[in-house]
């Protein structure tokens, strides 16, 4: 297999060449944002919404990207041209570039450094999407948007990565995340679904959750099958009680929530409702109005 062509700052370069300064200031504090993006049967899943997303993350950094918009667009499908992806993951990422220790970012130094990946992802196997997953109840709350904003997709993942720690060392596959209320945020990578009677909630952004890109996928898909979606607060006790619950994401697609802190949902398989979404999500990745062409 040939190497994986990466862009960075304006080359495509070997995967083995492409490196960053050890003073880039998203290697030293987490300082920048990213997207984690699908390509499915030669098209770029969502492009424009990720785009949209990503912008509005630089916003909320003050951080400048180095490029406009729609040439960063282009980059990313050039990245999965390079590569030859058909079905694939990229990996969008800008940092804030070079700055140095300190923690003020120097006017005049390194500027935004921007990357794009395009490989393969497969997070869960088919067998973990009939049989779901064990989810445990992290003891780290998400953070609030008074702190780093979940909204914002930065690269300081510390909080969920210490959760998803948390949820391995327990033999689990993720963490659920409330935030300081208790209510339920979202998972350490995914936002969170609870059917009960056939009524499919999610917890509103403002309770502190990414706006997921699937999730907004979700909801769509969900009401054209004539499903009543709300976006509703619910607690740890409601996910227990729920019929069937599941994960949306990027990566995981959808994929039912099966045990949480040991005790099985209903009757702890993949519910047949989530298995519906789930069809009908892998025939809307293929429908060439939701994506871009590579
Ligand atoms: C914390 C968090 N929540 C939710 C999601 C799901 O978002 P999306 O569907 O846009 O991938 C992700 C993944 O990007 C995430 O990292």
């Amino acid at each position: 297999m040939s190497e994986q062509t990466v862009y960075l700052e304006g080359a495509y370069i070997p995967l083995s060449e492409a490196k960053i300064p050890v003073m880039d200031h998203g290697l030293l504090y987490g300082d920048g944002i990213f997207e984690g993006i699908r390509a499915y049967g030669g098209r770029v899943f969502k492009l424009e919404e990720h785009m949209r997303r990503f912008q509005t993350a630089a916003r909320a950094i003050n951080l400048t990207l180095p490029l406009p918009i729609g040439e960063i667009t282009e980059i990313v499908l050039e990245t999965c041209r390079r590569n030859t992806i058909v079905d694939g993951y990229i990996r969008l990422v800008c940092t804030r570039g070079a700055d140095g220790l300190g923690l003020f970012p120097k006017p005049g130094a390194h500027p935004p450094r921007l990357f794009c990946i395009a490989g393969q992802v497969a997070l869960y196997s088919e067998e973990a999407y009939k049989r779901g997953l064990k989810v445990i109840t992290s003891h780290l709350r998400r953070n609030k948007a008074t702190i780093v904003n979940p909204q914002i997709k930065s690269l300081n993942y510390l909080n969920n990565i210490m959760a998803n720690i948390e949820a391995h060392r327990y033999g689990a596959d993720e963490a659920l995340m409330l935030n300081e209320d208790g209510l339920v945020a979202e998972c350490t990578g995914d936002n969170i679904f609870i059917i009960q009677d056939g009524v499919i909630s999610t917890p509103p952004i403002w309770v502190g959750t990414l706006n997921g890109i699937t999730r907004q996928a979700v909801i769509e898909i969900a009401r054209s099958l004539g499903y009543t979606v709300q976006e509703v607060p619910f607690t740890h006790f409601d996910v227990l009680n729920a019929d069937e619950a599941f994960l949306t994401g990027t990566a995981a697609e959808i994929i039912a929530l099966t045990e949480l802190d040991g005790q099985l949902i209903d009757s702890g398989v993949a519910g047949k409702i989530t298995l519906e979404l789930l069809d009908a999500f892998r025939e809307y990745t293929k429908q060439s109005k939701n994506g871009a062409k590579i």
